[in-house]
């Protein structure tokens, strides 16, 4: 790749900070520019090992403040975005539908636009990559995939938010000739995952002996994917995706939740040292979350058919290095619960049931 400078947002997330340290590391003759506005899912710590290389800068900045945004546009001179900000929980768009909407749809609004004024007149060499999820396309029966070509359906304030977004990189495209691109990936696993999500939460509770909370009867699915295969696909589609086009991320790895929750006990035991079932009596089934999509599945065919791209691990190997992980970085753990995300744990997990 020629030099490039390229911002990405939300870079101190739980993707973002994955895909950062990816293309840091891989492209030297590049400037990676981070932008985040570090909510309580931004996390510096998630980027250690890459802050102090020549070509990466952090920069704060909240992605719906037009004109700051505008002033990175123009001091860094950015050829390309790749857009990973966002509002990403579930349980939380139920509790506050509208920081979802300004973020996820306004916060992308005011990229597209920045852009557009940016790169106006000469649109050839950029590229604004919008980073999405298969939520989009709503909840499968027990058979069939989402493609690309599937009917968008959300049926969460994050969903619908997310889904909003997609249509405005699409209008954007459609009506200025904006050079875009979209992704849809599915549920992501590994480390510096805020331990909000199923896999670092449960993993945590495991360690700590609290309650493992199952929503309705455990019989949803989701379909996982290691955060460095989808990082590698970013980077994939970043590098060769066909500009205006959609493609679908996943390693047709489907888990029933209370399947993968058994999986996690068993690990997290056998990597303490306990004895085998120690933690089964932990699960305690709770109320459903509302709207809950039954099933996410994703083709991935066209990525891998066009693009070449595939996973780099199976599902065991990754959970494996994935709770090891957990396991050997505590204090990256204890330092996100304490404080401000205990009340939010106490207010999710007992007024809600
Ligand atoms: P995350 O919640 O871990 O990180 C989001 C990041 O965005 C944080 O660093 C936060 O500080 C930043 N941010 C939030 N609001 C901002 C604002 N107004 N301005 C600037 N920065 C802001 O999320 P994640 O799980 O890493 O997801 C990243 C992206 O990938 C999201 O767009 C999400 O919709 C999408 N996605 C996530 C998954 C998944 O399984 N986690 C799967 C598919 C797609
Ligand atoms: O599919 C991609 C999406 O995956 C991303 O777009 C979202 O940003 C990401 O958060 C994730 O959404 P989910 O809602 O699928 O992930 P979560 O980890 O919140 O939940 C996974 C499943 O586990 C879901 O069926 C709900 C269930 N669950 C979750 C939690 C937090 C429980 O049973 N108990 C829990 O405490």
């Amino acid at each position: 790749m020629k030099s490039k400078n390229i911002l990405v947002t939300g870079g101190a997330g739980f993707i973002g900070s994955h895909l950062v340290r990816l293309l840091v590391n891989k492209y030297p003759e590049c400037n990676i520019i981070n932008m985040d506005v570090l909510t309580y899912a931004g996390n510096l710590a998630n980027l250690k090992d890459v802050e102090d290389k020549p070509n990466y800068t952090f920069v704060k900045c909240d992605i719906c403040d037009f004109e700051k945004v505008k002033d990175v546009f123009t001091n860094h001179k950015i050829d390309h975005v790749i857009h990973l900000a966002a509002e990403s929980h579930v349980d939380r768009s139920i509790i506050d539908p509208f920081s979802f909407a300004q973020t996820n749809i306004m916060g992308t609004l005011s990229l597209l636009q920045n852009a557009k004024f940016a790169w106006e007149g000469n649109f050839k060499g950029k590229l604004f990559y919008h980073v999405s999820t298969d939520e989009v396309y709503g909840s499968l029966g027990d058979k069939g995939f989402f493609l690309e070509t599937t009917a968008y359906d959300p049926h969460s304030p994050y969903s619908a938010s997310k889904a909003s977004s997609d249509h405005f990189v699409r209008a954007f495209h459609d009506t200025y000739g904006l050079p875009t691109v979209i992704s849809n990936c599915s549920n992501n696993y590994g480390s510096y995952q805020f331990p909000e999500k199923l896999i670092p939460l449960f993993i945590n509770n495991i360690c700590n002996n609290k309650p493992l909370p199952v929503y309705g009867k455990g019989e949803n699915i989701r379909d996982w994917l290691f955060v460095n295969d989808h990082a590698s696909a970013i980077d994939t589609i970043f590098s060769n995706g066909k500009l205006g086009d959609t493609y679908n991320i996943g390693g047709f790895n489907e888990w029933k939740n209370i399947d993968l929750i058994k999986v996690l006990i068993e690990t997290t035991d056998r990597l303490l040292g306990r004895p085998k079932g120690t933690s089964d009596t932990l699960i305690t089934y709770v109320t459903d979350r509302a709207g809950h999509d039954l099933r996410y599945a994703i083709d991935a065919t066209k990525l891998k058919n066009e693009l070449g791209w595939e996973p780099s691990l199976q599902f065991e190997e990754g959970i494996e290095k994935t709770v090891k992980w957990y396991l050997e970085n505590k204090e990256w753990m204890e330092n996100i619960t304490s404080g401000a995300y205990e009340q939010y744990y106490a207010d999710m997990y007992t007024t809600s049931k």
